[in-house]
């Protein structure tokens, strides 16, 4: 039974890390004028109101979205992050209220030639994800296993594209699964570029070593790894910090994120000595 909701979590650390290199991705793909697919293996319902119950029991967005959303960037990928947030809040005074899940942030960044494959399990969220995109025609939702639908629906049409990999690695099996499906995937679809999310957890329960190790013995090309940590690790704490591992990495990611991401965590409450880490698993 799969018992992980998202809207715990929605805007916090991770979402940052993650949404800000989706975002630097979709910007790769928006410049150019042909056509491409965004594939999201783990949709969750796509948005969120960190009013409710869920958002509020830990807050978590306050160490996260809340500490970005009403600066006034230079930085490309921030600014363009933090208008689809503000987009989202319009009232005044601005009151942070609605965040944004990977699918939502695809709908406002894709265009109208793209196209947007929405993948969920969780029958509960899969009914809200269909509510929230009624009448988006650029997207097509399936309820099911987003790894076998992954493996299933590559290479997609158009051909050019970005898959996101987002578990909430709730069952241990995800990180196998993770490390298969990408396998099998890129055997059918050597140009696609794959964004894997996953976190940094106590010693105890950590698996990031050994996907990390996995990924950069496949065979993968420019492979990219980027950490964001908030806490030194700790068997205490749960998450400490996460990362994403992108496969096929566009041409100067590496370096347009790491300004992001280091203003980003400039921002952030940190307690770690290092919160920030870029560097490839593979390059060619
Ligand atoms: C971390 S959340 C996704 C968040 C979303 N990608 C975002 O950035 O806003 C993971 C989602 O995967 C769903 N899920 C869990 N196992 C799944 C599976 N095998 N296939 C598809 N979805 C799954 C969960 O119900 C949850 O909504």
């Amino acid at each position: 039974m799969l018992s992980y909701r998202h809207a715990y979590h929605a805007g916090n650390h991770a979402d940052v890390l993650k949404h800000l290199t989706l975002v630097a991705l979709l910007r790769h793909f928006n410049a150019k004028e042909s056509p491409y697919c965004f594939l999201d293996s783990h949709s969750g319902k796509a948005y969120y109101n960190l009013g409710d119950a869920m958002a509020q029991k830990n807050l978590e967005y306050r160490n996260g979205v809340d500490r970005l959303w009403l600066n006034k960037w230079d930085d490309p990928i921030l600014h363009s992050y933090c208008e689809l947030v503000r987009k989202a809040n319009p009232q005044q005074p601005p009151q942070l209220r609605h965040y944004l899940g990977s699918p939502a942030i695809a709908r406002e960044l894709c265009r109208e030639q793209d196209k947007l494959v929405l993948m969920e399990l969780h029958s509960k969220e899969f009914e809200l994800l269909k509510q929230n995109f009624k009448g988006e025609s650029r997207a097509h939702l399936h309820h099911r296993d987003g790894f076998e639908g992954l493996v299933g629906m590559v290479p997609p049409t158009p051909r050019r594209g970005l898959a996101l990999i987002d578990p909430a690695y709730e069952v241990k099996t995800d990180y196998d699964a993770v490390v298969s499906s990408v396998q099998k995937m890129y055997r059918k679809w050597q140009t696609g570029v794959v964004a894997i999310w996953f976190p940094l957890l106590a010693k105890a329960r950590d698996r990031s070593e050994w996907l990390k190790k996995q990924i950069a013995n496949a065979g993968f090309e420019n492979v990219l790894l980027v950490e964001l940590s908030v806490a030194e690790q700790n068997p205490d704490q749960g998450m400490h910090g996460s990362g994403m591992i992108v496969i096929n990495t566009p041409w100067q990611l590496d370096t347009t994120l790491e300004k992001s991401l280091k203003l980003a965590s400039d921002k952030l409450e940190i307690s770690c000595k290092q919160p920030l880490a870029i560097t490839w698993l593979t390059k060619t």
